[in-house]
């Protein structure tokens, strides 16, 4: 079993998350073949959503290659090659010109900047009236939620996922797959070690499933 297959494992239990992502899309009017930027995009399993909820232009941008080739894999065999691409950088040195997109959107990735300083650098990414829409841990939620306004965004909606979600519906199902094939790579160091990761992924939000919550912002520019 390659790298490759250990990632489709994991994507497949993100996937059940995908509910969430159209939950927060549909809370965006209708817009016309918008320009999406899909910030810390990883192997794309929000990206093929919003191209699948979408008729835009998506942009997902990360630092992990063999990330965005997986993403890349998927977007050949989904039929999205002619609106959905991937770029190699970093969140802290994206360099589209200002007002390029209608949509930004960012799940999981905003912590690796902070919510304030990636509200602020965002911003000038978004044409007029563009839109901003976050994943990301619910701790300090009344906090981040009074930096909107001063950030140059106004909030237009925002909601928690099931406390226990990232247990019940992602970790729990992972561990038992992981589980089931364990031994098998007992002899493939690389697989292994991966394995070994995603185990301790899960055993953090295992210890405390509480902790692990998590909410979308939904900002429009002001
Ligand atoms: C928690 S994952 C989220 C992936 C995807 N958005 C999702 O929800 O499934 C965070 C992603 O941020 C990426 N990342 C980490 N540091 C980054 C950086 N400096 N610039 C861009 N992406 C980064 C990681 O490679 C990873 O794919």
């Amino acid at each position: 079993m390659s790298r490759d297959s250990l990632v489709e494992i994991k994507d497949h239990f993100r996937g059940q998350f995908s509910k969430y992502t159209r939950k927060a899309f549909h809370m965006l009017p209708k817009l016309e073949k918008p320009h999406i930027l899909d910030i810390g995009c990883g192997s794309g399993v929000p990206t093929i959503e919003l191209a699948k909820l979408s008729d835009g232009e998506i942009i997902g941008i990360d630092i992990n290659q063999p990330l965005l080739d997986k993403l890349n894999r998927k977007i050949e065999e989904e039929g999205f090659s002619d609106r959905v691409k991937t770029v190699k950088c970093s969140l802290f040195e994206i360099d589209f010109p200002d007002e390029s997109f209608d949509i930004i959107w960012a799940e999981g990735s905003i912590w690796i900047i902070g919510f304030e300083k990636g509200l602020k650098e965002w911003r000038r990414l978004l044409k007029p009236n563009g839109f901003l829409v976050v994943h990301d841990e619910i701790k300090t939620v009344s906090n981040k939620l009074e930096k909107i306004p001063s950030c140059g965004y106004k909030l237009i909606n925002h909601f928690s996922l099931p406390e226990d979600a990232w247990w019940t519906e992602y970790c729990k199902p992972l561990e038992i797959r992981i589980k089931e094939i364990y031994m098998k790579f007992k002899n493939n160091s690389e697989a292994f070690k991966i394995l070994r990761k995603y185990q301790n992924e899960i055993d953090m939000v295992k210890r405390n499933p509480k902790e692990h919550c998590s909410a979308f912002y939904i900002m429009k520019k002001s």
